[in-house]
């Protein structure tokens, strides 16, 4: 391969520097501000079961933890949709003719080398625009991607996939990539808004990667969520540790039992904390208390499950029309690409 000069460079420093630019839409503060304002209304206030939104579950701790469920031998959905990328990235990136790939949420896995491999050889490829919540954790991504390959410019944006879609930067026809079945986090609502906003800053012709776990036995669908060796209970009592420091709470996590059963009428799973006793936890910082009734129910996820018909009916109610559906072949999970009407 040839040497290529960085956008705006010679290209003949020996040192040069990688190609990134970050923007960042989420300021410091703004994290601790909304957790506050959850906590008030989801934990403290009305509504029940008491909830929690995910995002809250992936601190550094946390973030290891959900890694290490991705290897765990019950959960299926990472290795399910590596299998479909591999048999299928030269498929999306034909059928995308993209010259961008936008990648909501991690931007460091081995799925995005994929992706960026296959756009590459499609000889189009100059962007790549990693959005994440997290701004150290992007800037490492940025940086690795950016080392890796020469030439591409790297444009990390930090934002909050659910209030910054619309920052996302215009320009050249992009792909953009929503992975790992993290759309399943969204209720039916929250999905189509989100749908709408994004879709609505797309270009006709511009692209969605969608990745989405798909319904199955309710026995593997148990069975990947209340793992054996009890990473996803760890996983989940984990939020209680971030409460605790970041409110001051007095969470006893060992006083929480992890259960994540699958609500047939829904189509989700859910996370729940089950308080094993009464007791009251204080908030400081909220200056609240809350009371926990033996056996109450705290949700902390939920995890939807679809079926393709499903998919596909509620891209085309945002003006994404589906062109193909991949899954592999045990049928466990989707590759969705929909293109902008
Ligand atoms: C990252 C949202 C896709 O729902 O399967 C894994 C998170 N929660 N085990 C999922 C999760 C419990 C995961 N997503």
């Amino acid at each position: 391969m040839g040497r290529r000069a960085w956008p705006g460079g010679t290209g003949l420093g020996r040192q040069r520097e990688p190609a990134v630019t970050v923007e960042v839409h989420v300021r410091p503060g703004d994290a601790q501000r909304a957790l506050r304002s959850e906590v008030l209304a989801g934990l403290c206030g009305e509504s029940r079961p008491r909830e929690l939104s995910p995002k809250w579950l992936y601190d550094e701790r946390g973030s290891r933890l959900f890694d290490e469920i991705t290897r765990l031998p019950e959960y299926y959905p990472t290795r399910r949709e590596r299998e479909i990328l591999l048999a299928h990235a030269g498929d999306v990136a034909r059928a995308s003719g993209a010259d961008t790939l936008v990648e909501l949420g991690s931007g460091s896995s081995e799925k995005t080398r994929l992706l960026l491999d296959a756009l590459r050889r499609t000889g189009r490829l100059s962007r790549f625009v990693p959005f994440d919540v997290s701004e150290a954790f992007l800037r490492r991504a940025a940086e690795a991607v950016a080392r890796e390959y020469p030439g591409l410019h790297v444009h990390a944006v930090v934002g909050d996939f659910e209030r910054h879609l619309g920052r996302l930067p215009r320009g050249g026809r992009r792909l953009v990539a929503f992975l790992g079945g993290t759309i399943g986090n969204l209720k039916p609502a929250g999905r189509a808004r989100f749908y709408a906003e994004l879709a609505s800053g797309m270009e006709p012709g511009e692209g969605l990667l969608l990745g989405t776990d798909l319904l199955k036995s309710r026995e593997r669908l148990f069975a990947a969520y209340n793992d054996g060796a009890g990473v996803t209970a760890a996983f989940n009592r984990n939020v209680l540790n971030v409460l605790n420091r970041e409110l001051g709470a007095d969470f006893e996590p060992e006083a929480f039992e992890h259960l994540a059963p699958f609500d047939e009428e829904n189509g989700w799973v859910e996370m729940r904390l089950i308080s094993t006793r009464p007791q009251a936890v204080r908030l400081p910082v909220l200056e609240r208390y809350v009371n926990f009734a033996e056996g109450e129910v705290l949700r902390t996820e939920v995890s939807c499950k679809f079926h393709p018909e499903q998919v596909e009916a509620e891209l085309s109610a945002a003006g994404l029309r589906l062109v193909e559906l991949w899954t592999d072949a045990a049928g466990d999970f989707a590759l969705s690409l929909a293109l902008k009407r």
